[in-house]
């Protein structure tokens, strides 16, 4: 089977092909990558829980495509980098990422984060999520015809994690821009050329950015993110100014875009299931089982990345040392082994232990505050959908292999 999980082969409908993979080839090497596809949810889970034999350094990847440039391509980017940020290049090699770190020194950085995601910290952004909410559905309500991502899906999520952060709202634009740009770049077709890509200068933009914000909330500190970055900062194990800037592209990348998408792919499923946007609509206590259904039957993230170490190996197939290995979350949510009739979307089954959250160490630490969103937008927005209906019969998705999305999802009154 020559299935390869890098190309648009499969982008817009990807399910078939995992479900042969499930069947035929549980754990398969995509012939031209290299990489070992794990479709099956057993496996899945074995490859996320065992950070000690598959780690989350994809690192080593970076350094593979660099010796694919020249030296003079690889010495301009890194001088464009550290020159952008005015940075000691060795202070950007040695800085730590969250979601790239294996145990322990993984643990150190998310008992640090996790002090700005506790739950009283996101029950405090309820309230405000809801008015964010009730005014995205206003600029919709009573419309002819509109498009769910770019009035609802698009604007909550960013204006959310700004707020959380503490970002001025006026700009917000740039985030979004940021956070797509970031996407396209590093999973969609701008990997064809990192240096065309954007993916450095928003880096760069990013630092700049952030530097006087972080300054003026050391000196200041107020109740959102940054402060809470900032003071941590001052520890022993703290995060650098470098590690504050790239955990928040983290969070653009892995806040923003991801909750659009639950969104998007959520209305889209509903339209696709009337029967079941009927349920809800007339008992919005379903409201989080939707949402939990959604996440397991179309979620945004089809897979995370791992690296196999030293004598790894997977349903007795063996893995060579930095293998890539590809637990797809996406499949395992539609494993028939785990979930019976995987591919119909049912809001009383029981969705527990999905994994389009991933599962582990690296479990997302954002999920509280997208279940909350996503609730929040849906219990408004589903009687609403009641009376939609799609505009268009075709569906654009979100250029990228991992991402899956609706780029829009224009939606029009139904004749009465
Ligand atoms: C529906 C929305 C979301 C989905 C489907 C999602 C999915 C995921 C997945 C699959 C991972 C695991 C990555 C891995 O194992 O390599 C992850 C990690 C992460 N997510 Fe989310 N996420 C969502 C929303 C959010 C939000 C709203 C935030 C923050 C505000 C966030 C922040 C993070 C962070 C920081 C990590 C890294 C955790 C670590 O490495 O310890 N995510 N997310």
């Amino acid at each position: 089977m020559g299935y390869e999980p890098f190309d648009r082969t499969h982008r817009d409908d990807p399910f078939p092909a995992y479900r042969a993979l499930r069947d035929e080839a549980p754990v398969h090497r995509a012939p031209v990558s290299g990489a070992f596809v794990v479709t099956r949810y057993e496996h899945a889970v074995e490859v996320l829980k065992s950070p000690e034999r598959f780690s989350s350094d994809t690192r080593v990847l970076n350094r593979v495509r660099r010796r694919q440039m020249s030296a003079l391509q690889q010495a301009r980017l890194l001088w464009k980098l550290t020159a952008g940020l005015r940075l000691n290049p060795l202070r950007m090699r040695d800085a730590r990422m969250l979601i790239l770190e294996d145990p322990p020194a993984h643990g150190l950085m998310r008992a640090i984060v996790n002090r700005g995601f506790t739950p009283r910290r996101i029950r405090s952004w309820e309230k405000r999520i809801e008015e964010l909410v009730h005014e995205a559905m206003d600029r919709v309500r009573g419309r002819v015809s509109f498009d769910f991502i770019e009035e609802v899906a698009v604007p909550l999520p960013v204006t959310v994690i700004s707020e959380v952060l503490g970002i001025p709202p006026e700009d917000r634009h740039l985030f979004k821009h940021w956070s797509d740009v970031l996407i396209e770049g590093g999973t969609g077709s701008g990997l064809e050329d990192p240096a065309a890509s954007g993916v450095l200068d928003v880096i760069i933009e990013l630092g700049r950015y952030m530097r006087p914000i972080m300054r003026a909330r050391r000196a200041d500190p107020a109740e959102d993110l940054i402060s809470v970055l900032v003071d941590a900062s001052a520890g022993e194990a703290g995060l650098t100014d470098v590690e504050i800037v790239l955990f928040i592209l983290l969070l653009l990348v892995a806040g923003n875009e991801t909750t659009t998408n639950l969104l998007g792919n959520a209305v889209d499923a509903l339209l696709d299931h009337p029967e079941q946007l009927a349920r809800v609509a007339a008992d919005p206590a379903l409201v989080p089982s939707l949402v939990e259904e959604a996440l397991r039957f179309d979620g945004p993230i089809l897979f995370v990345r791992r690296i196999a170490k030293e004598g790894a190996e997977l349903a007795g197939v063996p893995i060579p040392r930095g293998a890539q290995v590809l637990p797809i979350l996406s499949s395992a949510n539609r494993d028939e082994r785990r979930f019976p009739d995987p591919d119909r979307l049912d809001v009383d089954r029981d969705t527990r232990g999905h994994l389009a959250f991933g599962l582990g160490n690296h479990f997302c630490l954002g999920a509280s505050l997208a279940r909350l969103e996503a609730s929040a937008a849906l219990r408004v927005f589903v009687p609403e959908l009641l009376g939609l209906e799609r505009a268009r019969p075709e569906r654009a998705f979100v250029d990228s292999f991992q991402v899956r999305g609706r780029r829009e999802l224009p939606l029009r009154r139904r004749a009465p």
